[in-house]
């Protein structure tokens, strides 16, 4: 049983470890968030005091500092989530670096840069999979600081709110329904190779070079200005020349980079590296 409750300055320490580790900025306003999460590290540990644990996480074992990633990432994700954006990557998207690729020598890359528990890379997968022309030219790579969220993503079991968006002909041809859950089928996990990287780590970062479209939606939101400049610049280093990044359709890279230019289609902000 945890003893005592977590002091402002234990919660400051955690807080500056979590984002020295992942940019994740936790305000003040969250602090319950971390107290909940951690109790249940804690209680695996039995360890007694939030003291107790951020020493031991000072240790830096590697092992202990994923599994506090796993406690204290959000992970809500859907299928065919923000589908103005999916729209925008089939019709325009993938036609423009086709068309920059047009020797069609190698095949063009496509990374979910924080993946969660699989469904944005697998809609992707989808989507690709109903255009008969794009067979066998993609491969699709999704990454995500969470080792929880990838076993659960290679998994590909899914719940009835995970798939409330996915049109009625797709459930049927690429699940398999029973009770509450919808297993994926195996065509559409094939071309899905999943890595975990985390988006603050330079090392882990050039695992990923030469993308030429990149997904990274919902993320940046938990990361302060520093964090997500860093981010972005090795984005950006990831994106072959002309290659295409989205980010969610609320965030921004106003006052985070230049470099990449933003171009709207339908509503929809795109930038590119041009
Ligand atoms: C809210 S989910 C977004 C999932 C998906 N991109 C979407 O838009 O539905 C945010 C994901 O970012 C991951 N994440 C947070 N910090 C990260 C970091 N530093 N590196 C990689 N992934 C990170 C979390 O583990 C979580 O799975």
């Amino acid at each position: 049983m945890v003893n005592a409750g977590l002091s402002d300055p234990t919660f400051k320490q955690m807080r500056d470890f979590i984002y020295e580790k992942s940019g994740i900025f936790i305000p003040d306003a969250k602090k319950y968030l971390v107290e909940s999460r951690l109790e249940t590290v804690m209680k695996e540990k039995n360890m007694h005091t939030f003291e107790e644990y951020l020493s031991f996480i000072r240790l830096n074992n590697e092992d202990e500092i994923k599994r506090l990633f796993d406690a204290m990432t959000i992970k809500e994700t859907y299928f065919f989530r923000e589908p103005q954006q999916l729209d925008i990557f089939i019709k325009n998207i993938v036609q423009k670096v086709l068309e920059q690729k047009k020797t069609g020598a190698k095949k063009i890359k496509v990374w979910s840069a924080a993946c969660s528990t699989g469904e944005e890379p697998y809609t992707l997968s989808i989507m690709l999979k109903e255009n008969p022309s794009y067979q066998n030219i993609f491969e699709i790579y999704a990454s995500d600081i969470s080792r929880g969220a990838l076993e659960s993503a290679q998994r590909a079991v899914y719940n009835s709110y995970s798939v409330r968006n996915i049109p009625e002909p797709y459930i049927r041809k690429y699940f398999s329904n029973s009770g509450q859950t919808y297993t994926l089928s195996p065509a559409v996990k094939v071309p899905v190779k999943f890595m975990n990287v985390n988006l603050i780590n330079e090392k882990d970062m050039k695992l990923l070079r030469g993308m030429d479209i990149i997904f990274c939606r919902n993320v940046l939101i938990y990361f302060d200005d520093k964090a997500k400049q860093k981010v972005v610049s090795y984005l950006y280093d990831n994106l072959n020349q002309g290659g295409f990044l989205f980010i969610g359709a609320s965030e921004s890279l106003h006052s985070v980079t230049r470099a990449l230019r933003p171009t709207i289609m339908n509503n929809v902000v795109v930038y590119q590296k041009v």
